[in-house]
């Protein structure tokens, strides 16, 4: 490193330094500008020194060539009698941490992107590169890329001063990176105008290296981001409207500040409008034959279903035009609806986005916000537009039974606008602020429930029920499915796997309840990266690739080291049924569940009826109707036969609670249930333990049909029960109830509470001929 050392004592320094086997020690001053630095105006820590050689110059000031030796701490300096600065203290070095890993890899980060810098510079690199490669200690490397960059004086001290050698290799990593950047920011000016260069353009060099590094600074109009938005929108295939408003748009865009704000809003805007697939389509003709090989490929079973599907696609290609009713896949969490759209998406050729409308509130969610706005977005259907990258995506609309309304305004009625053929011409955006035609746009929706759909989206939308599977189909889905994608995706082969179908059966009895396959699939996925990890082990062991002739064999036995212990057991056996109790099938957006009834009686009270378990409006009138129906029997001569004695029950308080209590619940269809709850508690006769019943109760005692059949009888199937009472109305859904599972299920179909009170308690003392 040559120096020029001017100051009298400095140069007596130098001289000095012939008697001291060359070494001299080289510090900053704390502060540059002081002129006539003091001891205490200079930093402690420096670099230890050899002059290799010192010459004089015409200004009476010395040039000498040093060679760094090692970085140096000051304990204490001396004004010596010669006038120079005398200096005592130590060799400072590195100090590393004993995290050789991080040592390491820190080492060849700083070692990679001083590689990375050195090539940007200009000229020959090769010598200096080779000296990087070359370098072994991490010190020294540090040294040499700091000597080398254009750091502060502050900062280079710093640096200087750092011990711990992964703190410095940081520090330095961070200007580097900086470093980089500009290097790479010079390299593109250069190259930028060496593009443009020809002979004849001397003088146009300096101005065009001017405007470019003013307009990377942001000071002048970016012509050149202007320019590349034009050739973008004219690409773009705007509407003649939209493009006419662009055009004003860019004109304003073009006398903006750069810095400013607006000029930022407005490009962002600009931006948007020419990312907008305005006309970019795919398509493929509809054919049905490969439309339903890739429904079937995709997804098990669901026949009715897939028909339906079928059937739309064919009408949609007789018409010729996909608008109508829209779909709305319905069924609760991982039966496939989401993984139906995407089937839909590929059997025609159209590409698929998915916009998740759960929990969506706000109007400007779906429609945008005004561009005024800072930070103001289009809406989610434009955002979706976007992705896709086509004008005629199939856009499954996720979850529109949770839409909600509130202050924000409804998000129901843009979703209207959206869905309507007629409005959807000219979907306004309130960001875009121009018309964006969504004619083209297949929309298919899904929801969980149909009930909180809103009304008017419900109407314009065909819905199709995707219902829970049984435990077969699951065993059949998992088999053809699942298994095969786990496999793929966790790098395994068929071979090196035995799961028999004895595991899946315990995998989806013992360690899931769900309607769908979602938790299967995880609990597979688990199986199989136990499994990896052991086909790893054993390659390792064995130090060989093959594995043939040997698999990993996950009997039942193994669940529990897989999976842990079982989290699930047939609710039945939980259960000992007593006078009072009564086992209701209920339905739930997740899909159908066991709901046991409980209902005790309290002398000395006032008639009341306590209810409990976060019942809604309708569940209450039920329990309310039960009760009735209860004492108005009661007051017939045969029922108080059967009870033996007879009860004023204007002198009892009847308690009935639902569990879980925490989970609310509604809806009319534990009728019969509460009903015999209360009477099996009159009766002191407990109900049986294999029986389940679902049915609407009314005043007058007939029995009424209930939805969700199909759900009602999977769950008492999954529970092991296998005696169903349901209302005779009601018959007609058996059909969709899958056989294996009829075949196991005794079903009982009544119209009125003699016959459910008959079924249940077992006496024909309730049959309507003994009561009249
Ligand atoms: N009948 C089926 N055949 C094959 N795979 C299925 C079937 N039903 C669901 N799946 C798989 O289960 C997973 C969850 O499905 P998903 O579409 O997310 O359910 P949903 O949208 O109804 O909640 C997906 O990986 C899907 O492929
Ligand atoms: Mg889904």
């Amino acid at each position: 490193m040559p120096l020029v050392v001017g100051r009298g004592r400095s140069i007596k320094a130098v001289e000095q330094s012939q008697n001291a086997d060359n070494l001299l020690v080289v510090v900053t001053q704390r502060v540059l500008t002081t002129g006539d630095p003091q001891i205490e105006d200079l930093h402690k820590v420096g670099t230890l020194c050899k002059v290799e050689g010192s010459t004089p110059t015409e200004q009476g000031s010395r040039q000498i060539i040093v060679t760094g030796i090692g970085r140096y701490r000051v304990m204490e300096y001396n004004l010596s009698p010669g006038g120079y600065l005398e200096a005592r203290g130590e060799i400072v070095s590195d100090v590393y941490s004993t995290y050789e890993v991080r040592n390491q890899a820190l080492f060849y980060n700083l070692k990679e992107l001083a590689r990375e810098v050195i090539e940007l510079l200009p000229g020959a690199t090769e010598p200096l590169i080779k000296l990087i490669d070359r370098v072994e200690d991490p010190g020294y490397l540090c040294n040499v890329c700091a000597a080398y960059l254009s750091l502060s004086l502050s900062e280079k001290q710093e640096l200087l001063e750092m011990v711990q050698i992964n703190e410095r290799i940081e520090k330095l990593l961070n200007a580097m990176r900086k470093e980089r950047e500009t290097l790479q920011m010079q390299r593109e000016i250069r190259d930028k105008m060496s593009e443009r260069l020809n002979k004849a353009q001397r003088e146009a060099l300096l101005r065009e290296q001017l405007r470019t590094i003013r307009s990377e600074l942001g000071e002048e109009p970016g012509e050149g981001i202007a320019d590349e938005l034009e050739l973008k929108l004219q690409e773009a295939g705007l509407p003649e409207e939209a493009l006419k408003h662009s055009g004003e748009e860019l004109r304003r865009l073009r006398a903006l500040p750069p810095i400013s704000a607006e000029y930022h809003v407005l490009r962002t805007y600009l931006e948007w409008l020419a990312a907008l697939p305005w006309n970019k389509k795919t398509e493929s003709p509809i054919d049905l034959q490969r439309a339903r090989r890739i429904l079937d490929e995709d997804h098990y079973g669901l026949e009715e279903v897939k028909k339906r599907i079928l059937q739309f696609l064919a009408v949609a290609k007789l018409k010729n035009d996909i608008r109508g009713p829209i779909l709305c896949l319905l069924g609760p969490p991982g039966v496939g609806k989401t993984s139906l759209g995407q089937s839909i998406a590929r059997a025609m050729g159209r590409k698929f986005i998915r916009t998740s409308l759960g929990g969506v509130r706000d109007e400007a969610e779906i429609r945008g916000h005004r561009r005024t706005y800072v930070g103001s977005m289009p809406g989610r259907i434009i955002q979706s537009i976007k992705r896709a990258g086509t004008r005629n995506p199939l856009m499954l609309l996720d979850e529109i039974d949770k839409l909600r309304a509130d202050f924000h305004g409804d998000p129901s009625s843009a979703m209207l606008e959206v869905l309507d053929p007629e409005q959807n011409r000219n979907f306004t955006d309130h960001y875009i602020d121009l018309a964006f035609d969504l004619s083209d746009v297949f929309f298919i929706t899904t929801a969980n429930v149909v009930d909180t759909i809103p009304p008017p989206l419900r109407d314009r939308m065909e819905i199709i029920e995707v219902s829970s599977y049984t435990s077969y189909e699951k065993l059949q889905i998992a088999k053809k499915y699942l298994i095969p994608k786990q496999l793929s995706e966790h790098g395994l082969r068929n071979n090196q796997v035995i799961l028999p179908d004895e595991t899946l059966c315990k995998v989806i009895s013992h360690y899931t309840r769900e309607a769908g396959v979602r938790d299967l699939q995880r609990k597979i996925a688990a199986l199989f990266r136990a499994t990896a990890e052991k086909v790893v082990e054993w390659q390792d062991k064995s130090g060989s690739t093959l594995t043939d002739g040997r698999a990993i064999d996950l009997g039942p036995g193994q669940l529990q080291e897989f999976l842990g212990p079982e989290k699930y057991f047939p609710e039945k056996a939980e259960r000992i049924m007593k006078p009072g109790i009564a086992p209701g099938v209920a339905w739930t957006p997740q899909g159908g569940d066991i709901l046991y009834i409980e209902a005790t009686v309290m002398p000395s009270g006032k008639g009341n009826l306590i209810l409990t378990g976060q019942l809604g409006e309708v569940m209450k009138e039920s329990a309310q109707i039960a009760l009735s129906v209860t004492r108005a029997m009661m007051s017939r001569s045969m029922m108080a036969m059967v009870l033996r004695k007879s009860y004023d029950l204007s002198q009892y308080d009847i308690h009935i609670h639902v569990p879980a209590g925490a989970i609310p619940k509604d809806g009319p269809s534990a009728g019969i249930t509460i009903l015999c709850a209360i009477v099996s508690l009159f009766l002191t006769k407990s109900i049986f333990s294999n029986l389940a019943m679902t049915g609407e109760l009314t005043l007058r005692g007939a029995v009424l049909p209930v939805g969700g059949i199909k759900e009602k009888v999977l769950a008492a199937h999954r529970a092991g029960l296998n005696h169903i009472i349901l209302p005779k109305r009601n018959e007609s859904d058996l059909i969709y109830i899958p056989k294996e599972v009829r075949d196991q299920i005794h079903f009982t179909l009544v119209d009125n509470v003699e016959e459910v009170l008959t079924y249940v308690f077992g006496t024909d003392a309730f049959s309507a001929q003994a009561a009249a």
